[in-house]
């Protein structure tokens, strides 16, 4: 496709609603809570801003400074950045890692919708508190109803993603990343005034520096790194949207923010609601459709309806949130098959739709039909997100991180992340910058990826 044919997205605002849409997901509402408080409360909370700062931010720029500069989906850029080399077939990593997250993701996706339509219904309060948990267990294991919502879900990350860069992603996360602060504000305020809300606050804020081991730190990175969508070429294509005259370190700094905002409402909101209903803080998908269930049960007791509301509040939360995520990694495909096998947006996007949907049927049927079938061990579901999350993840990562700090010309890296020099403080922060990315994270990331596959 022609150049001058790209969408760009409409200003800084619509740039950051869209990668703080991409970033803010599951992994702040389930992932963050439970780390922050087993790892040390207050003090992860700090390690965890320390490598957003020095170890994502420089990757985040990597990305962006590779999709501006190329205008073009992650394996084009490599085309068109390092011509006649082997770059291009390795960026076929970052077209893989994102449709196997999108394929499972959905179907966590897909389970939201579910028990958004028990909260509306108000479900949760029929069932004894004590069935809550097989509840879950007896759902997910089912051959079809998963599907149906799996293929909801995906279905309207496609239909999102037809309408293109600026009527699909840019309207969607321009009205739908404010409403979700609105919702977790919310959701954080009620849960604060729930009696023993206090034992929340205490588990999520209370520093204690003696539970800050390696293997803390190895969390607090991956965590960062998640929750910023890096590694997967997500931010690398909505970069290539971005005008030449915007400023990428603005757009960087801003979109980490919103994500650091939001995983902190979200981990005070959902610890404090777990703590007062006195339910211990699991990890995983289990927090979120075990326990707080649970909370919306016990709620349900003495106040019913408002427990229904708070649920669905809490629902409409994950969904979309989960949903704005899957739209920027469905988009990796898609524009990987717009721009180099030249098809239309529509077709490009049933295809990806179709391929992913498909994987996702296997990873939803692993927890019934198909938990026979292993692969190291891991079902279905549990290796594509090991496979992509601690493997895939941080290879794309250090692929783009090499590929800025050795393989670019520092003049063109410099001239893309300065917009020619004219923006002072990022000439002013270049230095520091350049010497993060071409060394800091391609040495952490190594670090990251070697005990991802040996721990
Ligand atoms: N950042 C998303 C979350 O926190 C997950 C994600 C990873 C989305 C990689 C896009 C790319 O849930």
């Amino acid at each position: 496709m022609a150049e001058n044919k790209r969408e760009n997205f409409g200003g800084r605002f619509a740039i950051i609603m869209a990668m703080a849409g991409s970033a803010i997901g599951l992994g702040n509402i389930w992932r963050f809570p439970y780390l922050a408080g087993e790892h040390g409360g207050a003090a992860f909370i700090l390690v965890y801003i320390l490598s957003s700062v020095f170890l994502s931010l420089p990757i985040f720029l990597s990305e962006s400074i590779i999709g501006r500069r190329s205008k073009s989906n992650t394996y084009g850029a490599m085309k068109k950045l390092a011509p006649g080399t082997r770059w291009k077939w390795l960026s076929i990593i970052t077209i893989l890692a994102p449709l196997i997250i999108v394929s499972y993701y959905s179907v966590v996706g897909g389970w939201s919708i579910e028990y958004l339509v028990k909260s509306l219904t108000f479900g949760f309060n029929s069932v004894p508190k004590e069935e809550i948990t097989s509840l879950f267990s007896e759902f997910i294991s089912r051959p079809y109803a998963p599907i149906l919502f799996h293929t909801i879900f995906l279905g309207t990350t496609a239909i999102i993603l037809t309408a293109g860069v600026k009527s699909g992603i840019e309207k969607f996360s321009n009205w739908s990343v404010p409403v979700l602060f609105l919702l977790i504000l919310a959701i954080l305020l009620y849960s604060l005034t729930l009696p023993g809300a206090m034992g929340g606050v205490i588990y999520m804020a209370k520093p204690d520096f003696s539970k800050i081991t390696s293997k803390v730190i190895l969390a607090a990175m991956g965590q960062s790194f998640y929750s910023l969508s890096l590694g997967v070429g997500t931010i690398l294509v909505y970069s290539s949207y971005v005008s030449k005259k915007e400023n990428l370190l603005v757009s960087g700094l801003g979109t980490a923010a919103f994500d650091l905002m939001f995983a902190l409402m979200a981990g005070f909101a959902v610890m404090t609601a777990v703590f007062s209903a006195g339910v211990t803080p699991g990890a995983g998908p289990g927090l979120i459709f075990e326990s707080l269930p649970y909370v919306f049960a016990t709620m349900g007791e003495s106040a019913p309806v408002l427990s229904g509301i708070i649920a669905t509040v809490f629902f409409v939360t994950i969904l979309i949130s989960a949903l704005t995520s899957a739209v920027s990694l469905m988009e990796v495909g898609v524009a990987y098959l717009i721009e180099e096998m030249k098809m239309k947006r529509k077709w490009a996007t049933f295809t990806t739709f179709i391929g992913t949907w498909t994987l996702g049927c296997f990873c939803s049927l692993s927890f019934g039909p198909l938990g026979g079938i292993q692969f190291f061990g891991k079902t279905i579901f549990g290796f594509c997100d090991w496979i992509s999350s601690n493997f895939l993840m941080a290879l794309g990562a250090l692929l783009f991180s090499l590929f800025v700090g050795w393989k670019m010309k520092k003049s063109d890296v410099y001239d893309e992340f300065t917009n020619g020099g004219t923006l002072k403080v990022n000439v002013r922060c270049f230095k520091p910058v350049y010497f993060l990315i071409r060394y800091i994270a391609p040495i952490v990331i190594l670090i990251i990826f070697l005990s991802g596959i040996l721990l």
